[in-house]
C-alpha cells in the first residue's frame, strides 16, 4: 500500500500541471485522456487498488479518491477558462473607432407637406378638423348641391358599401330631413363632405381646414390612385369676399411654395359654390416643370343652397371654400413624377424627404 500512496502525491501534481496548463481545449481533451481516460495513468493507479489487501483498501480508497475529485475539479476549472478565452475578441478593443449609427426614422412626405399646410392655416386662426373617411351619399353629394343626377357624380365615382352596422351610425348624425336617395354609404370621394358635418353642428363663424384621406374608382396610374389625399378650407363670416378666399390661398402658397410665387383664378363650375374658380399658381417649381402656370386647387364662394341645407341663413352669412390635393403639392414641391411612389413604402424613396 504504501507504494500506492508513495506514487498517489506526485502522479496527482503532475497531472493537475497537465490539466492547468492545457493551452487550448483539444489540449485539454488529449490531457483529459491521459490521465483519466480507459487507459490513463491515474486510471492505472486506481485499478491497482484491487491488488491491495482489504484491510488496507479504505485508507487507500479514499485518498485515491479525493485526488480524482482534485483532478475533476481542475478539469472542470481549465474547461470553463478555455471556454471563456474563446468567447472574448482576439483583438483588443479599440475605444476610439466611432460609434454605430442608428438610423432614424422620418415623417412621410405626404405628412410633412400636410404638416406644413397646417402650420400655414393655424397662423392665420384655422382649426383642424376631421370627419369620417366611411361616409353617406348626403354628406358627400346631396347637402353639397349636388344630387343624384347631377352629371359632376360620374367625375366622382367611389367605393359604395353594403348595409351595415356604421351605415345605422352615421345616418343617426343626420339631420332630421335627409335627401331622397340619400342613404347610401361610400368611401368620401372628398374632404368637402366635413364642411356640411361642420357647418351642421356649428354656428358662424367658421373657420376650418379638413386634411384627410379620400377614395376614387380610379385606375392607379402616375397621376391617378384610387386613394390619395385633400386639404378643404372653409370660412364663413359676415361680408366674406372673393378678394379674402385669394388673399388667405396667396399667403399660404406663398409660404409652401417660395415667397415669388404668384396665383391666378380661372372661373369653373363646381356645384356648391358660385361663383367658382380653379386656382393656379407660378413659381420656380412650376418653371422647372417647364410650365408658367399649373393647376392647383378649386375653390369658390359656398353655394346659398348649401348654407340653406345645413341651416345658415343666406342672407346673413356668406363664406368661401377651397380644396386642394395634397400628392400633388408634394409631387410639384420635391420632383416627384408618379404617385404611386407614395404609397410603395421603399425607404430608398422615402429616405430622401
Ligand atoms: N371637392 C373638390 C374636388 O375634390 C375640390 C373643391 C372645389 C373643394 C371647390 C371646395 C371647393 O371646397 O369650393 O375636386
Amino acid at each position: 500500500m504504501a507504494g500506492i500512496l508513495d506514487q498517489l502525491e506526485p502522479l496527482k501534481q503532475a497531472a493537475l500541471a497537465d490539466l492547468k496548463g492545457a493551452p487550448d481545449p483539444a489540449g485539454l481533451e488529449q490531457a483529459k485522456g491521459n490521465w483519466l481516460g480507459a487507459n490513463g495513468k491515474f486510471t492505472a493507479l486506481m485499478k491497482q487498488l484491487g491488488t491491495l489487501p482489504r484491510e488496507e483498501k479504505p485508507v487507500a480508497g479514499k485518498a485515491i479518491n479525493a485526488a480524482k475529485t482534485e483532478l475533476e475539479t481542475a478539469l472542470a476549472e481549465r474547461r470553463a477558462e478555455l471556454e471563456l478565452k474563446a468567447a472574448l475578441p482576439t483583438e483588443p478593443t479599440d475605444f476610439t473607432l466611432p460609434g454605430r449609427r442608428r438610423t432614424l426614422g422620418k415623417l412621410h412626405p405626404l405628412t410633412q407637406v400636410t404638416e406644413d399646410i397646417v402650420r400655414s392655416f393655424r397662423k392665420i386662426g384655422f382649426a383642424v378638423v376631421d370627419g369620417p373617411e366611411v361616409e353617406d351619399e348626403y354628406h358627400c353629394f346631396d347637402a353639397l348641391n349636388t344630387p343624384a343626377d347631377h352629371p359632376a357624380r360620374d367625375m366622382q365615382d367611389t367605393f359604395y358599401l353594403q348595409n351595415s352596422e356604421a351605415e345605422s351610425k352615421i345616418a343617426s348624425s343626420k339631420p332630421e330631413t335627409p335627401k331622397a336617395g340619400s342613404s347610401g354609404l361610400l368611401l368620401r370621394t372628398h374632404t368637402s363632405s366635413v364642411q356640411i358635418r361642420v357647418m351642421a353642428k356649428q354656428q358662424p363663424p367658421v373657420r376650418i381646414i379638413v386634411p384627410g384621406r379620400v377614395y376614387r374608382r380610379d385606375n392607379a396610374d402616375a397621376t391617378h390612385n384610387p386613394t390619395f389625399h385633400q386639404v378643404e378650407g372653409l370660412y364663413v363670416d359676415r361680408n366674406v369676399t372673393v378678394g379674402d378666399l385669394k388673399g388667405t390661398v396667396e399667403f399660404v402658397f406663398k409660404e409652401l411654395m417660395g415667397s415669388e410665387t404668384r396665383i391666378r383664378f380661372r372661373p369653373h363650375y363646381f356645384s356648391y359654390t358660385e361663383p367658382s374658380f380653379e386656382i393656379d399658381f407660378s413659381s420656380a417649381l412650376t418653371r422647372k416643370m417647364g410650365k408658367e402656370w399649373l393647376e392647383i386647387a378649386g375653390c369658390g364662394m359656398v353655394h346659398p343652397q348649401v348654407f340653406e341645407n345645413v341651416g345658415y341663413d343666406p342672407e346673413i352669412w356668406t363664406g368661401w371654400a377651397f380644396g386642394f390635393g395634397i400628392e400633388r403639392i408634394a409631387m410639384i414641391r420635391y420632383g416627384i413624377n408618379d404617385i404611386r411612389l407614395f404609397y410603395e413604402n421603399d425607404v430608398r424613396f422615402l429616405r430622401q424627404f
